[in-house]
């Protein structure tokens, strides 16, 4: 049967270990020049509609060096954009491709796609998960800290898509994970429900409860794709929240700043801190190539 990877819990813990080793492997080969052609002959769509740096270029890149042919979409060139349904697209475009990247807004899309298409469907940022960017970040946390044990998270700012891909990997990986977000601004109660581990996870609405403990500080945007209308109300109730020099002042001396990117300077972060030499966002956003050259591999059966 065919798998998909539209949220974190569509992998077990050793299946997410698994493409850890594999990413490890595909970075150590690309930096020797070596390639696997484990998409050889086959086409993989990307169904984009919503604007992406990262996602669409590692995605493209590693399906190019994994042998086969990526073919970007962008949503609102499609004919979903004009109302086809994804059920009648989906069955279609498993006519002609292996593969589907999908970036949208709902949920429930991606899972129309993986009900309807033909191979594996992968969630490439929805308005409420973002598990490709999680897979990576803790691949990339293992890079750096070698461990998770005895590990805390702090995720500081809009508890939103990627937040929520975070703490459902911290859940199966087993790493205590902080969440420091204004009043009115919870969690996702779904996402705390899904947690097998709900001792892992501790929220406060003060910015500096969980900084001195942290091994890894994360923040995100503000204003997701798609809540630009509420821009301004947002970056008020937010500003406290910025993680800046003076926020930082309890942290140890190691920590890791983390960020999805793209960053919006001044506002949850400042340059200081996303330049400074705690910072690994370009690491992140490289290991993105890495780990979903290991999640094709893993889904397309290599
Ligand atoms: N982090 C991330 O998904 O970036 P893009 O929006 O540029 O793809
Ligand atoms: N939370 C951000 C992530 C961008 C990669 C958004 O959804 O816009």
């Amino acid at each position: 049967m065919k798998r998909d990877f539209l949220e974190v819990t569509d992998l077990t813990r050793e299946e997410v270990w698994r493409i850890f080793d594999r990413a490890k492997y595909f970075k150590q080969e690309r930096s020797r020049h070596r390639q696997e052609e484990i998409l050889a002959g086959k086409h993989l769509g990307l169904l984009f509609s919503k604007p992406s740096t990262r996602t669409r270029v590692s995605f493209e890149v590693a399906i190019l060096e994994l042998g086969g042919t990526p073919i970007y979409l962008a949503g609102q060139s499609t004919q979903v954009s004009r109302g086809e349904t994804i059920k009648d697209t989906a069955r279609v475009l498993s006519r002609y491709l292996s593969g589907l990247v999908v970036r949208t807004f709902k949920q429930e899309e991606v899972k129309e796609y993986g009900r309807w298409f033909a191979f594996p469907v992968i969630n490439a940022l929805t308005d409420t998960s973002h598990p490709c960017q999680a897979l990576s970040d803790y691949f990339t946390i293992l890079e750096k800290k070698k461990t998770f044990d005895g590990l805390c998270l702090t995720y500081i700012g809009d508890p939103n898509n990627v937040c929520n891909s975070l703490v459902l990997m911290a859940d199966l990986l087993g790493v205590s994970i902080r969440i420091s977000s204004p009043p009115g601004y919870p969690l996702s109660p779904l996402v705390r429900q899904q947690m097998r581990n709900p001792q892992l996870l501790k929220v406060s609405t003060d910015p500096a409860a969980f900084i001195a403990d942290a091994d890894v500080i994360y923040t995100d945007t503000w204003v997701s794709m798609g809540s630009e209308s509420k821009e301004k109300e947002r970056i008020a109730v937010f500003r406290e929240y910025q993680v800046n020099e003076n926020l930082l002042s309890r942290a140890k001396k190691d920590f890791l700043f983390m960020h999805c990117l793209p960053a919006h300077r001044g506002q949850e972060v400042t340059d200081t801190v996303i330049d400074g030499e705690n910072s690994v966002v370009i690491d992140q956003a490289e290991n993105r190539l890495h780990c979903q050259k290991a999640l094709l591999e893993f889904l397309h059966g290599g």
